[in-house]
């Protein structure tokens, strides 16, 4: 075995999803990811019990992305962890585990924001040029990021409120369908009419973006089509969600082209869960081409959170000798680096 080699484990816990991956010179070994069911019967994901979810898959998920790598234990250079943002228990399993793991092996501390991972995930297959313009859009952030370098990143606008995904997953409930809603409002949306149903659009200042009208719109619609007719959904679900999917990505879209026309770059791409929506896909490529810019979209397993995104910025971060020490914490809510 090349003992030149940089080899990365990386953990990902920040949200529902518990993820291990082996990443050698920033090229994806293995990429294991455990989503918790635990959570679709509640309609959103229950705090406590991803904590508890998260130990006990932590180890099993591990040894599974050690194993598929075909790499021994002892052979890592660095362990990546999410230090933030996320939900604190679940960030606390995957950091509590690196700092084990980095004080057993004696090897190097890697903390990650994940927000900053969603972008890099384009350079686990790509190579973005810079200056590089990305569209975050997950279920806890819609984000602007302007990418100078790999770990020279400005957050040019976000939402004020909800998140692209949250609309997505909260129109879904409004809807009767399960935990995430997002894919299931993409398939069903696939069949409907996107003209149908006219909802608002938020007019936002600069890159700001807003969620939370859709979603309160949504909601009156629906009230006032079921006095008419209960069986309102039922009949029209699919033109519902090709409607409002059609909304959000207009307003996704709107200012994505705006500040890639105000900074002039040609280099645009797409990241975060939502990244994974057909829709959302389909219009980056269109305004592409319309726009001559060079688009980037990741494959659907790097779109969603997964640690082979932790791994490829732990490998940046090693490569710039970016250590943390044993006394770094989880942190819920972070600062942009
Ligand atoms: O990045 P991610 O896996 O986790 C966070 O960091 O939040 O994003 C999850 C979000 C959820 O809101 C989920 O409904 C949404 O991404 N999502 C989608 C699709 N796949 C995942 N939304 C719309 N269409 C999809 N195909
Ligand atoms: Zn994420």
């Amino acid at each position: 075995m090349n003992t030149q080699a940089i080899n990365i484990l990386a953990i990902e816990s920040s949200c529902d999803e518990t993820s291990a991956a082996v990443i050698r010179d920033g090229r994806v070994l293995s990429n294991t990811v455990a989503t918790q069911q635990v959570h679709e019967r509640y309609g959103g994901v229950v705090p406590e019990l991803a904590s508890r979810a998260h130990m006990q898959n932590i180890i099993p998920v591990v040894d599974a992305a050690i194993k598929d790598a075909g790499i021994d234990k002892h052979h890592f250079s660095a362990v990546a962890f999410t230090q933030s943002p996320g939900l604190i228990g679940s960030l606390l399993v995957g950091a509590c585990f690196a700092k084990g793991f980095a004080q057993a092996m004696h090897i190097p501390l890697i903390a990650v924001h994940h927000m900053q991972a969603h972008v890099l995930a384009h350079f686990i297959e790509q190579q973005p040029e810079f200056p590089f313009l990305c569209l975050t859009v997950s279920g806890g952030h819609t984000q602007i990021v302007l990418c100078r370098d790999y770990l020279d990143m400005e957050v040019l606008g976000e939402t004020i409120d909800d998140a692209a995904g949250e609309a997505f997953d909260k129109v879904a409930k409004m809807l009767g369908l399960p935990y995430p809603g997002g894919p299931l409002v993409d398939k069903l949306a696939a069949q409907g009419d996107p003209l149908r149903f006219k909802f608002p659009m938020s007019e936002m200042k600069d890159y700001e973006y807003s969620f939370s009208g859709i979603k309160t719109s949504v909601l009156y619609f629906l009230h006032a089509q079921k006095k008419i007719d209960p069986a309102f959904v039922e009949k029209n679900i699919n033109d519902v969600c090709a409607s409002v999917q059609h909304t959000i990505i207009k307003m996704l879209m709107a200012k994505l082209e705006k500040a890639a026309k105000a900074l002039d770059i040609k280099h645009i791409g797409i990241a975060g869960g939502v990244s994974a929506n057909s829709g959302l896909r389909r219009a980056i490529k269109e305004a592409g081409e319309k726009n001559g810019w060079q688009v980037y979209i990741p494959r659907f397993e790097y779109c969603t959170d997964n640690a082979a995104m932790i791994g490829i910025t732990g490998y940046y971060k090693f490569l710039k000798g970016a250590f943390a020490d044993l006394s770094v914490s989880a942190s819920a809510r972070a600062t942009w680096e």
